[in-house]
């Protein structure tokens, strides 16, 4: 009963009333070079063709051995791509350009401090990288096929030739963002059971060198009392040479790579022919239930995904220079910064630091030098870079055909600055929707045409069928004006396989809500439930809402909110916290922690300090909340339930709804008296929120 009256209202009967912005079309100029310039492509992936029509993407591929069936469903959901194929994925993103490019770069690595220098790698010098370190690990790592390596690399072209070099092994690699906290590697450490843990000494942010080695120290320490023990720790030091980390060395566990690499010069790997299904790595993401989830993303399945998606999305031509300013430690670096751009033998940028270091000029002028005429990016990216230097892209010299927004839904007055002076008025932008689990872009526009249109992403990509349902499983019809679930009625390559270790975790999170038959063998029985809520215009463009889950979209970045709760509550003064978003200028949301103390405990600012040390050391500091809001009790159903949108309406100045099903409405004043008169004395009041806006914060929580 205390459910039911929490679920006010469901997605499908929200109204939502935005303006409907203006298209912009791409220029003859970007037509005439486009890769997908003819519309017969739609054709070629509709629903008819499906699901072979994926072999146009699997054969940018070179196969040992061609597939025999290209989707079997015989076990729902667990799909599997192009059975009986068989790849190496290193083959197909090194090896096999060496005969025609083997002098051009395939990375272009630009360290932070700008007085270092900028390094290409070419393609002839990332096979023998690769090769050096493949040999390594597997004659000193003693690892083999099927084994997992956790990497907590940063934005170094040691990521890179680590992930390739498991993929020559066909060891599944397991990258866990460099600014993550030790604890949380070694949570994936340990989940994954990693014998391997690749990590650097330091690396550059914002003109510091941070100490990383300490967090390996952190990690092993949490993956032992999970049970689990590294064997080595693989350190690579970002001078060579010169050790930069206080913390000490462990004999006999602990290893500097360029040491060990003295015995592994000119070493050669063969690549290991892997089956198509055989998986490549994984990607752990948050949800909104406890730790995080490891998606297993495949081989033969997922690089045609990310080839076929950096063809015709990305427009990437062999010749182009193309610029993911990305983390390679989240999905958008492995399969855009890497995997992507590499299949198609391109030029790929990495750089190390942060986008405003040493000035909001900086990535015009990486751009501007290194000829960079492909673009891509997160929201938060742009909004930073416009507060801190609007005028800055008019002052370099660069010209990007194409740009590509990412992560996070980018408000239309955005996507103009983005379009306008970014793009100088001439680059196609690309607002691509996906997530961690997919592989590759769901919903965007095919850049030479389909038109753009701010603030949306455009319709499902090709071989990709997206549809919105209501709660009850009804389509919610385009045009409806009605926001809904997001599905996606087929499987397609780039799909994971499953989360590592808990199958049926993988099919309760993301196919039991709208299953029509668990007996069926049928994928039109089994959409795939994304996670967010949308909007489809009369013309078929989806506008993406955020999260229906309790996950908090930071910066692009997914955290959830249990899993800052439990992080919180480590915190001995604490009885009870709960995490809610709040709208935020820059990151688009950022975290607000409310706790309750336990009994006895005085209210003291040492708390919230202990707060964001917490979270610090369990996550990361990305997950610093904006504040740490102390209250007497949270606001809870009769049945004890926290009522998050209630705090959340505080934090936003929004309404907080009907609160006459709480068992302690008077709260809600004093909770919102505290919280907002402080945040006014901070200078915090938010700007008026747009309906969508105001629609997230009164929905937030309903996911419990
Ligand atoms: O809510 C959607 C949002 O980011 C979520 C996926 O986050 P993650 O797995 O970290 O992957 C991010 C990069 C692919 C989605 O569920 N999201 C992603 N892209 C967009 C977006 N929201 C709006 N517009 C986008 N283009």
């Amino acid at each position: 009963m205390e459910v039911a009256e929490e679920i006010q209202v469901s997605e499908g009967q929200i109204a939502v009333h935005w303006r409907e912005e203006e298209y912009f079309y791409p220029p003859a100029t970007f037509i005439s070079q486009a890769n997908a310039a003819d519309p017969a492509i739609f054709e070629r992936f509709s629903e008819e063709h499906f699901p072979e029509c994926f072999k146009e993407y699997a054969d940018l591929l070179d196969w040992d051995a061609y597939w025999h069936t290209t989707l079997d469903t015989s076990n729902p959901p667990f799909w599997k791509w192009f059975v009986g194929g068989r790849l190496n994925a290193c083959f197909n993103c090194v090896d096999r350009h060496l005969a025609t490019s083997h002098d051009k770069a395939a990375f272009i690595w630009v360290p932070e401090p700008e007085d270092q220098e900028t390094k290409a790698i070419t393609y002839q010098e990332l096979y023998r990288r690769v090769n050096e370190f493949a040999a390594l690990l597997r004659d000193f790592g003693g690892v083999k096929a099927g084994d997992r390596v956790t990497f907590h690399l940063p934005m170094v072209p040691e990521l890179p030739v680590a992930m390739l070099a498991c993929a020559r092994l066909g060891v599944i690699h397991s990258e866990v963002f460099g600014g993550f906290s030790g604890a949380a590697c070694g949570g994936r450490i340990a989940d994954s059971e990693s014998r391997i843990l690749v990590t650097m000494d330091s690396y550059y942010r914002e003109g510091k060198l941070l100490d990383h080695k300490v967090k390996a120290d952190e990690a092993l320490a949490v993956a032992h009392d999970r049970g689990f023990d590294v064997e080595k720790v693989l350190v690579w030091r970002r001078h060579p040479g010169q050790y930069s980390s206080e913390t000490p060395m462990v004999d006999g566990r602990d290893f500097f790579v360029d040491e060990l690499m003295d015995d592994y010069r000119e070493k050669l790997v063969e690549p290991v022919s892997m089956p198509a299904e055989a998986p490549l790595f994984l990607m752990y993401t948050s949800g909104t239930t406890g730790q995080p989830k490891g998606c297993q993303h495949s081989t033969g399945g997922y690089l045609s995904y990310v080839a076929g998606t950096s063809k015709y999305y990305q427009d990437i031509h062999p010749e182009d220079t193309y610029w993911c300013f990305a983390d390679i430690g989240w999905i958008t670096g492995h399969s855009y910064i890497v995997y992507g751009p590499l299949a198609l033998g391109t030029t790929s940028v990495m750089y190390e630091g942060v986008p405003t270091y040493p000035d909001p000029g900086r990535p015009w002028r990486i751009a501007e030098r290194l000829g960079v005429n492909i673009f891509h990016t997160a929201p938060t990216t742009i909004r930073m870079l416009r507060k801190v230097g609007p005028d800055e892209p008019a002052k370099y010299d660069y010209r990007f055909k194409h740009m590509t927004t990412v992560g996070e839904p980018i408000e239309p007055d955005v996507w103009r600055w983005y379009h306008e002076a970014v793009g100088k008025g001439e680059a196609v932008i690309v607002d691509t929707w996906w997530q961690t689990e997919n592989g590759g872009f769901l919903g965007s526009t095919l850049p030479a045409l389909q038109p753009m249109k701010p603030g949306s992403c455009g319709p499902g990509v090709l071989g990709i069928y997206p549809v919105i349902y209501d709660e009850q499983g009804e389509v919610v019809e385009a045009g409806s004006g009605r926001a809904g679930n997001i599905c996606i009625r087929n499987p397609w390559p780039g799909i994971f396989q499953g989360i590592w270790g808990q199958d049926e975790r993988f099919v309760q999170t993301y196919y039991e809500k709208y299953c029509r038959n668990k007996e069926s063998k049928d994928w039109r029985d089994w959409p795939y439930f994304a996670g967010d809520g949308a909007v489809q215009a009369a013309d078929g463009y989806f506008r993406i809402l955020g999260r229906v889950d309790d996950v908090i979209n930071v910066a692009g970045h997914r955290l959830g909110t249990k899993e800052l709760e439990s992080a919180t509550i480590t915190v001995d003064e604490i009885a009870e916290a709960a995490a809610v978003p709040v709208i935020d200028e820059i990151r688009g949301r950022a975290v607000e922690m409310y706790v309750a103390l336990k009994p006895g405990v005085d209210a003291n600012s040492d708390i919230e300090q202990k707060v964001q040390k917490a979270i610090e050391t369990e996550i990361g500091k990305i997950a610093r909340p904006k504040n740490v809001w102390i209250v007497p009790d949270m606001p809870k159903t009769r049945s004890g339930k926290i009522m998050r949108r209630v705090i959340a309406g505080i934090s936003n100045f929004a309404d907080v709804g009907d609160i006459t099903t709480l068992a302690n409405p008077e709260i809600v004043d004093e909770i919102r008296e505290h919280v907002q008169s402080e945040k006014v004395a901070r200078g915090e009041t938010p700007r008026e929120l747009s309906p969508e806006e105001m629609e997230e914060i009164k929905a937030f929580g309903r996911a419990e």
